[in-house]
């Protein structure tokens, strides 16, 4: 598969997608989303792969959707093409994804980041949703996963104002896990990556599953939910290895991953 917006590679078992419209910022055009959502899902479906990680550049993870792309965009046509669609599929992809966001993460970016699971910042990352100084308001969800995110003050002062926030800000209103300097973001990412691919790959799924349950359901539905796959997990031979492994003092050696 070749593709002309962004990068793909393989670092052992981790899927890298490296967003690649520098001239444009990485603004997320209808290209970019479907190859970054094709290269996602392939990763997912790929059985040597077992945690994803999308970035961007040193400037920007991305500058929102492509303003210049969507300006003529008419009500019928976009919803008749279900534009903007195709990424609710990253948000159910099964496998672990990692956003390293250093730079501007601004609009469908800052949206884009939230879809991963754990988002990673760069000291230099800058989030926000200006979608409001265009006219417009967020469309993948930025009104809805930066709210569960930081809060309804936080959340509604940042997409009324539009203005930035930095990556302490971030971090102290839990946006983002943690930061490191821009340097080491992309090592800290792989390294991050690796530690969960070389988990068990059902007891990784079960637990990105279990995790986003939380923010589906009632309290007491997301612990019987969990309940289930914990019990579901002592079906797996990874199971019985993982405990088996620690009672022997040694590493584990998973089969499923
Ligand atoms: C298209 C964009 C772009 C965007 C930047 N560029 N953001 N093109 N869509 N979202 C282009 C610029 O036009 C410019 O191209 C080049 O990238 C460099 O940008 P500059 O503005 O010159 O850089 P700088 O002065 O450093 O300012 C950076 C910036 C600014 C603060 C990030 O570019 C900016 O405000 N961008 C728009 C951010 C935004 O509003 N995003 C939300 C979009 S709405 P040229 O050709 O002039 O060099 C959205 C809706 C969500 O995301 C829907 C779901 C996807």
């Amino acid at each position: 598969e070749t593709y002309e917006t962004i990068l793909v590679e393989r670092k052992g078992r981790v899927g890298l997608i490296t967003l690649n419209r520098p001239k444009a910022l990485n603004a997320l055009n209808t290209q970019l989303m479907n190859e970054v959502v094709a290269a996602a899902t392939a990763f997912d479906r790929d059985p040597e792969i077992g945690c994803l990680v999308i970035t961007g550049s040193e400037k920007a993870f991305a500058a929102g959707a492509d303003i210049k792309e969507m300006q003529g965009n008419r009500f019928p046509d976009v919803y008749l093409d279900d534009w903007l669609g195709p990424w609710d599929r990253l948000g159910a992809l099964r496998k672990p994804v990692i956003a390293a966001v250093a730079g501007f993460a601004l609009g469908g970016g800052c949206e884009l980041a939230m879809l991963c699971d754990v988002l990673l910042a760069a000291d230099t990352a800058k989030f926000g949703q200006p979608e409001i100084k265009l006219g417009v308001i967020p469309g993948i969800g930025g009104s809805q996963r930066l709210t569960r995110a930081v809060g309804k003050a936080k959340a509604m002062e940042l997409c009324l104002t539009g203005r930035m926030m930095g990556a302490e800000e971030a971090e102290r209103a839990g946006l983002v896990s943690r930061i490191v300097p821009a340097d080491q973001l992309l090592s800290e990412a792989l390294a991050t990556a690796e530690t969960i691919a070389a988990m068990s790959a059902p007891a990784a799924i079960m637990m990105k599953e279990s995790v986003n349950r939380a923010f589906e359901t009632t309290l007491a539905e997301g612990v019987r939910f969990e309940r289930r796959l914990f019990h579901a997990a002592f079906a797996t031979a990874d199971q019985k290895e993982g405990m088996t492994a620690f009672a022997e003092k040694r590493p584990p050696e998973f089969q499923n991953r």
